[in-house]
């Protein structure tokens, strides 16, 4: 049985759907942010708080689980500029909590989410595992400072882990059954895709003036279903005992500014959108790139799915929503 803290929310649903095809899964969520229906029906959902020693022993009790993946983070790198003690409180906080209680009942497998903000505004175009990480906001610093807990977790209790670092997660479900539905909406592509189905008025781009091509932020986009099998193989690795302590990035290679995105945006869905030049957005860096080689070399996996077909999957989703909305 594998345990997947925040479950029900957007990257935990996508993970829950790939890892249900081959292991027993266990959902803890306290639907803060996340959904009961983005939960896959053959998970066992158990609604409780990360936080809570009372709530994860009832977990531990009930269910014998070989592996913890964890996706009960706040991510959004622009609250945590405006609300850090929420970011430290849920982010370390809670997850200290988590892992003492895996300690407690000797399970030692952790898969951590973990994000490219810990690089802050890196020195080099291509970002590998190597590149120095000094995050620019408490949310990559949230996560970075997880990281060096694993580290001393590792040598001191024998934890076993992989850290995986998204860049921009995007897309939804093959199906559409489920995708990405944050309240409110920050992210790009899901507020472009809104908009050109005429539920907000207009986009506005932050920051104009960064040192990039067309002096927009640069970003690599990535499917969470790619995502999602990043988490399958790094689960295997652990399980297998070929993986100790590892950090990968998970990205497609490729970068762009946020200007290419509404365009493909518009492409794919043939709409035009209204767009409205905007201030700088405090704590974004100009551009964050992946080279994802290391998870390839040693696991296998690679990112398969680009931009264009990204953004197809998730206007499904987005009209799917919409029509369901309309329905009610
Ligand atoms: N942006 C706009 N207008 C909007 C929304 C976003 O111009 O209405 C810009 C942002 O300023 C940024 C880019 O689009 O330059 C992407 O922004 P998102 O909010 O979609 O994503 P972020 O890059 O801020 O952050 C996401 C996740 C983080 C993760 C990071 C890793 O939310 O958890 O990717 O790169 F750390």
């Amino acid at each position: 049985m594998i345990l997947v803290v925040g479950g029900a929310g957007y990257i935990g649903s996508h993970l829950v759907k790939e890892l249900i095809k081959t292991k027993e899964v266990v959902v803890l969520d306290n639907l803060s942010t996340g959904h009961r229906w983005a939960i896959d029906k053959k998970a066992i959902f158990v609604q409780g708080d990360l936080g809570s020693e009372k709530d994860l022993v009832k977990v531990f009790e009930k269910y014998s689980i070989e592996a913890v993946m964890h996706f009960a983070a706040f991510s959004l790198v622009g609250e945590s500029m405006q609300a850090p003690q929420k970011y430290y409180d849920n982010n370390v906080g809670a997850t200290l909590t988590l892992l003492r209680v895996m300690r407690k009942y000797n399970v030692n497998k952790f898969i951590f989410s973990s994000t490219a903000a810990t690089y802050g505004i890196p020195s080099v175009d291509m970002i590998t595992e190597e590149t120095a990480t000094n995050p620019i906001n408490p949310y990559g610093r949230s996560k970075l400072m997880i990281e060096h807990i694993l580290a001393d977790f590792a040598l001191s209790y024998g934890l076993k882990y992989v850290t995986l670092r998204y860049f921009n997660a995007a897309g939804a479900y093959e199906t559409a059954e489920i995708g990405e539905d944050h309240d409110p909406e920050t992210h790009l592509i899901p507020i472009v895709l809104e908009h050109l189905l005429g539920q907000r008025e207009q986009i506005s781009v932050f920051g104009t003036d960064y040192e990039t091509q067309d002096g927009t932020c640069i970003r690599d986009y990535i499917h969470v279903t790619d995502l999602a099998k990043a988490h399958i193989v790094a689960m295997q690795g652990l399980l297998s005992g070929q993986l100790k302590a590892a950090t990968y990035n998970l990205g497609n290679g490729k970068g762009y500014s946020v200007k290419e995105v509404i365009e493909t945006c518009e492409r794919v869905t043939g709409r035009r959108a209204k767009v409205e030049l905007a201030e700088r957005r405090l704590g974004d860096p100009a551009r964050l790139v992946a080279l994802s080689e290391k998870i390839e070399r040693e696991l296998g996996w690679k990112a398969e799915i680009g931009l264009e077909a990204i953004i197809e999957s998730a206007w499904r989703w987005h009209q799917r929503k919409s029509d369901t909305l309309a329905s009610q």
